[in-house]
């Protein structure tokens, strides 16, 4: 029988990546306003995202999901969310087309502000400061009053998520994202790249299709789902005074919900069985996502399903393999034939960022282009193997022209890495490397899809 769960039943466990903060009242306090301030999502949109994801589960759907390694305070404006926002509906618009697989889109977006350190403590010239944590809990400025966790970033966090989902739901819902505009969502800078003639062909494509149609007399004012699009909001579910202080019962089924995003997921360093983490997100209503880095053995897995998702409901747990391109081969197959073997309804997600982070000569976190999609080739090739379904990708990206991960159609080098470094934590893949990914994703797909339409040999034991 397990313990009985309450919003802050996680407070009694053991627990990693806490900052320090040093006025707890103040904490207190804020954590008290936050309580009474609205939710920033609905249960009801939670549950549809999770409908969505049991589709995906199904493998009638891909999961697209991404977004900023950190969101910041500074960075914040109605362009960075637009041009975020254009790249992410580009690569659902190639999935969708290219692959003829809908898309559930969701952003790490409007709530990804606390982060995970390898060090709590970071040195830089013989001078020690606590390690940056995300804007919602200190500033990235290395000086020693910029480093205290401050709880009143927790407030400015909430508000700048409330803004930034308020113009995405306007986005989404108030005529942006309609599929006649498709050419327009075309990024200025990205004009004379090999990728953006590649989208634009496909673009001409799609507005043929949707000219087609209404010569048909299909009235494509009146379908919706031509005109609009759902996108969902997700983060890290990390500094759990804050989850908790936006966790509130849902009148309609009497559950608990975390409103500070539609999705959240457990990080790779704080996915301990018997710790805080594992506790809060198991009370939670919400899809749930955990991430499962190369230490994750197959008992400790299924042992995290069992708590996580004891119903083996679809849709409800993402797992979000992250294990670098080296290591995709070996460390997958033994987790994916676990939950094969319990015939557990989990989506299988690759984040083919966090395991393929190097450092430069110069001092440059990167990622080169070329591990990225071998690890998602691997992801798909070990699916394949074993007959089950890849779900989706976990990325980080933006919607700016940066320089952070090399590699890419332009083929960006060490030397580039400091033209347009912006990142406040991990590398990003830029836009146009963003939309190569996607056609290669669109690639992989439809091989799949073909694969499927082709009745496989009769073998024994298959
Ligand atoms: C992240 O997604 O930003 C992150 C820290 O990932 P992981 O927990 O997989 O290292
Ligand atoms: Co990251």
């Amino acid at each position: 029988m397990p313990e009985r769960w309450t919003p802050d039943s996680w407070r009694a466990k053991p627990i990693q990546q806490v900052p320090d903060y040093p006025d707890l009242d103040a904490l207190g306090v804020v954590e008290k306003q936050l309580s009474s301030f609205p939710p920033l999502v609905f249960a009801g949109e939670a549950r549809s995202l999770k409908r969505h994801l049991a589709r995906v589960a199904a493998g009638e759907c891909f999961l697209l999901q991404g977004g900023d390694c950190a969101e910041s305070f500074a960075e914040h404006g109605p362009d960075n969310i637009r041009d975020f926002f254009r790249v992410f509906l580009q690569m659902a618009v190639v999935l969708t087309y290219a692959a003829a697989s809908p898309v559930v889109k969701v952003g790490r977006i409007a709530g990804q502000f606390a982060k995970p350190r390898s060090s709590p403590m970071e040195t830089r010239s013989g001078v020690s400061l606590p390690s940056y944590r995300g804007d919602i809990v200190n500033d990235n400025e290395f000086t020693s009053a910029g480093r205290i966790p401050d709880p009143r970033r927790q407030l400015e966090a909430y508000r700048q998520s409330a803004a930034t989902l308020n113009l995405l739901r306007a986005f989404a819902q108030g005529g942006y994202a309609n599929l006649a505009s498709v050419h327009q969502w075309m990024l200025g800078f990205l004009k004379d790249s090999p990728q953006s003639r590649r989208y634009m062909e496909l673009a001409d494509r799609i507005f043929e299709a949707l000219g087609f149609m209404q010569a048909c007399g299909l009235d494509l004012e009146r379908h919706p789902e031509l005109r609009t699009t759902e996108l969902y909001t997700s983060h890290e579910a990390l500094l759990l005074g804050y989850e908790q202080a936006l966790t509130r019962v849902d009148s309609t089924t009497g559950d608990w919900y975390c409103t500070s995003g539609h999705m959240l997921w457990i990080g790779d360093r704080t996915r301990q069985l018997d710790h805080a983490h594992v506790e809060f997100l198991r009370g939670i209503k919400n899809p749930i996502g955990l991430k499962c880095g190369p230490s994750l053995k197959p008992d400790d897995l299924m042992r995290l399903i069992e708590i996580l998702d004891p119903d083996d409901e679809p849709g409800r747990l993402t797992l979000i393999a992250r294990m670098g391109a080296d290591k995709v081969m070996d460390c997958l197959p033994p987790l994916v034939r676990a939950v094969k073997r319990e015939k557990r309804r989990v989506i299988w997600s690759c984040d083919p960022m966090h395991g393929n982070t190097i450092s430069t000569a110069s001092g440059f976190k990167t990622r080169p282009f070329d591990r990225i999609l071998d690890e998602v080739k691997g992801f798909f090739a070990v699916h394949a193997a074993e007959g089950t379904i890849a779900g989706g990708v976990h990325l980080e990206m933006t919607g700016q022209n940066v320089t952070e991960c090399t590699g890419g159609a332009r083929a960006i080098t060490d030397q580039d890495l400091d033209s347009r470094y912006h990142t406040f934590c991990d590398p990003r893949l830029n836009a146009e490397q963003s939309i190569d990914l996607a056609f290669l994703l669109a690639e992989q797909l439809k091989q799949l899809r073909t694969a499927k339409a082709q009745p496989l040999p009769a073998v024994a034991g298959l």
